[in-house]
Order: C-alpha cells, then sequence, then structure tokens
C-alpha cells in the first residue's frame, strides 16, 4: 500500500459507523456491526495483494485464472478489543494465522504494558495485519508493532476502526513503513484520551463490560 492513511469512505462503511457512535446502539448490534465493518476494511486493505494465475478447467473449458500469489498472511488482534475485528477479517481470509497481543493502558501513565504475547512462526514470509478498533495516542499499536517486528515481521499492515490524529502521527513517526485502514479520522483525544467525537470505550461496547 503507497498511502501511509486510507479512510474508506464507502457508504456502507459510514452508515455503519454512525450506528456505532451512537450510545444508544446495544451490544448486540454493535458486535453486529464491527463485525460487518470489519468485512469491508478487510477488503480494502487486501486490496493490493500480490496475484499470479493457476490453470483450472470451467465446465467449458480450461483458462488461466488469478488466485492470490504472495505472501501468506498473519493477523495479530490487540487484546481484547482487536478481536471484534479479528472474527470478520478471518472469515474473509480463513487460512491466515493468528497472534494475539495484549496490553493494557496504564492509567497514569496511559503507557502499554504487556501482559500477553503469542504471535505466528516466520513472521517474515508473510504480511501482517495488525488489528486494534481505536487508533488513539498510538502508543498500544506502536508497542505491539515493536514486538511483532521483533518477531521478524517485515511486512504489516494496521486496521482500525477509528483513529486520531494523534495517534497517527505517532505511528508514523514510530512505523512509517506500516499503511493504516480506517473507517473514519476523528477530530482530537480528550484528557483522558478517549477518541472525540468517537463511540467511547470499543471493549466495554462490544463486550457489554463497564
Ligand atoms: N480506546 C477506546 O476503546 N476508546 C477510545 O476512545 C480510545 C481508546
Amino acid at each position: 500500500m503507497s498511502k501511509h492513511l486510507t479512510v474508506v469512505e464507502h457508504p456502507l462503511v459510514q452508515h455503519k459507523l454512525t450506528l456505532m457512535r451512537d450510545k444508544g446502539t446495544s451490544t448486540a448490534s454493535f458486535r453486529r456491526l464491527l463485525r460487518e465493518i470489519s468485512l469491508l476494511l478487510a477488503y480494502e486493505i487486501t486490496r493490493d495483494l500480490k496475484m499470479t494465475t493457476t490453470t483450472i478447467e470451467t465446465p467449458l473449458r480450461e483458462m488461466e485464472a488469478p488466485i492470490l500469489g504472495g505472501k501468506k498472511l498473519a493477523l495479530v488482534s490487540i487484546l481484547r478489543a482487536g478481536n471484534g475485528l479479528l472474527d470478520g477479517v478471518l472469515e474473509l481470509i480463513p487460512a491466515a494465522r493468528v497472534g494475539f497481543v495484549g496490553l493494557y493502558r496504564d492509567p497514569e501513565t496511559l503507557k502499554p504494558v504487556e501482559y500477553y504475547c503469542k504471535l505466528p512462526s516466520h513472521l517474515e514470509d508473510r504480511v501482517t495485519i495488525v488489528v486494534d478498533p481505536m487508533l488513539a495516542t498510538g502508543n498500544s499499536s506502536v508497542a505491539a508493532i515493536d514486538l511483532i517486528k521483533a518477531k521478524g515481521a517485515t511486512s504489516i499492515r494496521f486496521m482500525c476502526l477509528l483513529a486520531a490524529p494523534e495517534g497517527v502521527e505517532r505511528m508514523k513517526e514510530a512505523h512509517p513503513d506500516v499503511p493504516i485502514v480506517t473507517a473514519a479520522l476523528d477530530e482530537c483525544l480528550d484528557e483522558h484520551a478517549y477518541i472525540v467525537p468517537g463511540l467511547g470505550d470499543a471493549g466495554d461496547r462490544m463486550f457489554g463490560t463497564k
């Protein structure tokens, strides 16, 4: 992907995102909408994957048909909210290897603290898509990508639902080689590092916690 930031302005994405932002939307609807949007974001983030051809026989004749031909894929979910995006992406790319990075945000310092990391082997041979719905300060995303690069990954993309300008800048400084695909670029962060106007705490809204 050539652009550092891609905002997917497709009408279906924008419509579903508006429903997700609305604080009256139920947990069940929020989760369903997130899965639906994740399919559309996955379509966008994979649009330039390398292709090759294979010879097949249709019922009518032989043909050279396009198939994926480049590196295989790995998906890495940043726990726990990343799992809401992961499910939809895995539906489209069921053969992908899957890793998880667990980071929580220290409420005082707002810095990420790692509590879990399980990544697929040989990430150098794969295109890795990192998923986390909210790119807020960018601290967790940068830390997760640090871990993923340390495991050998060289081709990484980042998928989120909402991004704040602060998070996009932080990612650009730390990982300029990692393109970001998002459904929207919001205005700013508030004093608690929530994205404004945002949608609140994605994990809480997805899992019905508080
Ligand atoms: N994480 C969330 O879930 N929401 C925000 O607004 C920022 C970070």
